[in-house]
């Protein structure tokens, strides 16, 4: 069998035709002018934009990424100012279109669907921009979200951004006490919220969370003095099986503290003028989770996200006036921001906003929302896809999908196992694969292939996107050229980075430019293989050491996935007293599968055939079910007090279903 990195598949005629970047020659023109000329690069890309002061040319673009040489700081088009919502709205109805829709919204249940159109959607942001005004929010304010995939959450976001309030969302599945915390650090004192949300078939009671945070945040001396709830219960069909909505939906709201949405918003002015923001102000915070204590208030600013969401989306899902265009990320993520919301806007484009999950009403959800709106570009995540595929094909092939042209992943490294079937089976061979390397610190997608111009090798991220110049170093700081594996790093910002840690500038430094002076620092491990792709080999802090040999956990799961009898599987270090560690692997079977020593046999043939025999698993547990946040990734840390069967798994409260990890515990084999 060839090796992996052989495969290669070239983009479809249909794709790279009408593609906005279609040959080598003119990707490689085009990277080498975001790296040479910066300035002259982006300053074109930005003159689409409305600034009300002017970009000085002289101070487009300057960093500095070397601690020794005094404090990081990026700064691009200092001194211009613009608003964001003014671009991605006002701009669009002003350039002819106002009637056109911005989202479909496709409810969890699917007798539940509406539309809004960018004029519709504009009046809207105004109206509760000037609700959140007349309730004391200013310019620099945070405003606390906690949002269901609704129409508002979008409203919420841009209405905050129209006067210059600095939205801190917090995906409505962290606990009330995670939201607590991020409350609190934030100093938010309005939240924005919906009294509830149906899963499937389950009930999320949204406004009862923020009621025990907000009790939380007064213990500690920080009072929410407004929460706006969106009455969303009341209009939605509930599952059959589910607990009728008029039973539950009995919101408790607190007179002068709590509003309904529906009362306040629809008396306010449609027009609300912009508030003028600096470029490097800040547009929003995002948390994200860090390796050590609490989690980090990732910082983006106002012109350079905002051009960098737009021109990433442009290109790497090759969007064009007539697509409908589908991610189905949570708003509470990163992807959800700049790929449901600023970059498809900035766009103009035509976007789902989907409310339900992947499995409700059947197990062939997502498909039927493809047909139904006919998606040109679908974006999702490799654990999805795994989950898919254990169904039968034909809840697949009976949708007609020839809409698609681009497919797209993100949030880890996609085995070639799920990459073949994304590939085959919902592709149709014919459609480009993007599988976007990024994090919620880089702002939009560093590594990727582009649609129309690069060949596709199953599990690699690619190619640099404009203006990033990635570095592979290793252990020393010694840069990598050529082949060869090592942390992944950045040597200049591009437009859409991070600028700080909210409140923290000494965290951001300490954590992303302290290890290799002049380098933004990812985490992520990666190879460069012959051809120059970047294959991203996960977190380095899943790296596994057995006998002195380096490998990723990514590698060894990828492997074990290969096996037709596996579906997901992951996989943790656990301490050995000879080989250092050894790997200890989680394994889901498909439907197919069946859990015996044939199996693992086999398993440990493959992987040795595969990787070697220094990567022979020493445990291999069968696991029904993995534990996950509800963004899809697995929780290794979990997973590696599973492994030495110590009980003090911290903090559960980010998984999608913390039961999990009882049963794992329970279902420990006897060798472990
Ligand atoms: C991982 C999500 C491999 C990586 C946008 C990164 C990936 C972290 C990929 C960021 C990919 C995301 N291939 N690994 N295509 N996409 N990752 O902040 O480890 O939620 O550092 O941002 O996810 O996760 P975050």
């Amino acid at each position: 069998m060839p090796s992996e990195e052989s495969h290669v598949f070239h983009p479809h005629p249909s794709v790279t035709k009408n593609a906005y970047v279609n040959s080598m020659a003119q990707y490689q023109q085009m990277y080498k002018k975001s790296l040479e000329n910066p300035d002259e690069f982006w300053g074109e890309i930005a003159k689409q934009f409305h600034w009300e002061t002017p970009i000085d040319n002289r101070n487009f673009f300057r960093f500095n990424f070397d601690l020794t040489k005094g404090p990081i700081f990026t700064k691009w088009m200092d001194g211009a100012t613009t608003n964001v919502s003014y671009n991605l709205l006002d701009r669009n109805v002003r350039n002819g279109n106002g009637d056109k829709v911005a989202y479909y919204w496709e409810g969890n249940h699917p007798d539940d669907y509406s539309r809004l159109t960018y004029k519709k959607l504009l009046e809207e942001v105004c109206q509760f921009a000037n609700v959140l005004k007349a309730r004391g929010v200013k310019k620099g304010d945070r405003v606390a979200v906690y949002m269901p995939m609704i129409l508002e959450a979008v409203i919420t976001l841009l209405a905050c951004a129209r006067i210059g309030a600095v939205h801190s969302l917090v995906f409505a599945g962290f606990s009330s006490d995670s939201f607590a915390e991020r409350i609190y650090d934030c100093e938010a004192r309005v939240i924005v919220t919906a009294d509830g949300v149906w899963r499937g078939e389950k009930l999320l009671q949204l406004k009862t969370i923020c009621d025990q945070a907000m009790a939380k945040c007064s213990k500690d001396g920080h009072n929410v003095e407004t929460c706006i709830v969106v009455s969303h219960l009341e209009r939605v069909t509930a599952p059959k099986s589910g607990v009728p909505h008029k039973q539950t939906n009995k919101t408790p709201m607190i007179p002068g503290r709590d509003v309904w949405w529906q009362e306040v918003v629809p008396q306010a002015s449609t027009s609300c003028y912009p508030e003028w923001m600096q470029a490097e102000d800040p547009l929003f915070m995002l948390y994200t989770s860090g390796s050590t204590g609490k989690p980090k208030g990732v910082v983006h600013t106002t012109g350079g996200y905002m051009i960098y969401a737009a021109t990433t989306f442009k290109y790497v899902f090759d969007y064009k006036p007539n697509d409908v265009y589908w991610c189905t990320a949570d708003i509470g993520w990163i992807t959800g921001h700049s790929y449901v919301v600023y970059g498809p806007l900035a766009n103009g484009a035509t976007s789902v906003l989907f409310e339900g999950t992947p499995f409700y009403p059947e197990n062939d959800r997502f498909w039927t929302v493809v047909d139904k709106y006919k998606v040109t570009q679908f974006y999702t995540a490799p654990t999805a896809i795994r989950t898919l595929m254990k169904f039968d094909d034909h809840l697949v092939t009976k949708h007609d999908l020839s809409s698609l042209r681009v497919l797209a992943s993100v949030g880890e490294p996609i085995n070639p196992e799920a990459w073949l079937w994304y590939y085959k089976l919902v592709g149709h061979q014919r459609c480009s694969i993007a599988d976007t390397f990024w994090q919620t610190e880089t702002g939009g997608h560093v590594l990727t292939t582009l649609p129309g111009v690069h060949p596709m090798k199953p599990g690699a991220a690619g190619f640099p996107f404009f203006g990033v110049e990635p570095v592979l170093l290793d252990e020393n700081g010694k840069v990598i050229k050529g082949e060869g594996e090592g942390y992944l790093v950045f040597a200049r910002p591009w437009p859409g980075l991070m600028r700080t840690l909210y409140g923290n500038h000494d965290r951001y430094e300490l954590t992303y430019f302290s290890k290799f002076p002049g380098y933004y620092c990812t985490g992520d491990g990666a190879k460069r293989d012959a051809d120059g792709y970047l294959w991203v080999t996960g977190r380095v802090d899943d790296m596994l050491n057995v006998s002195g040999h380096l490998m990723s956990t990514a590698e060894v799961e990828s492997v074990l996935t290969e096996h037709h009898g596996v579906a997901e599987a992951a996989v943790v270090a656990k301490p050995h007293p000879v080989k250092g560690e050894c790997l200890y692997c989680f394994i889901t079977l498909t439907e197919t599968g069946k859990f015996d020593d044939k199996l693992l046999q086999e398993l440990k043939t493959h992987i040795r055939g595969r990787i070697g025999p220094f990567a022979q698993p020493e445990v291999i547990q069968n696991a029904p079910a993995l534990p996950k946040t509800r963004s899809g990734k697995i929780m290794r840390r979990i997973l590696r007090k599973i492994a030495v069967n110590d009980r003090d798994v911290g903090d559960i409260s980010t998984l999608a279903d913390s039961s999990v990890v009882e049963q794992l515990f329970a279902s420990r084999p006897a060798n472990a």
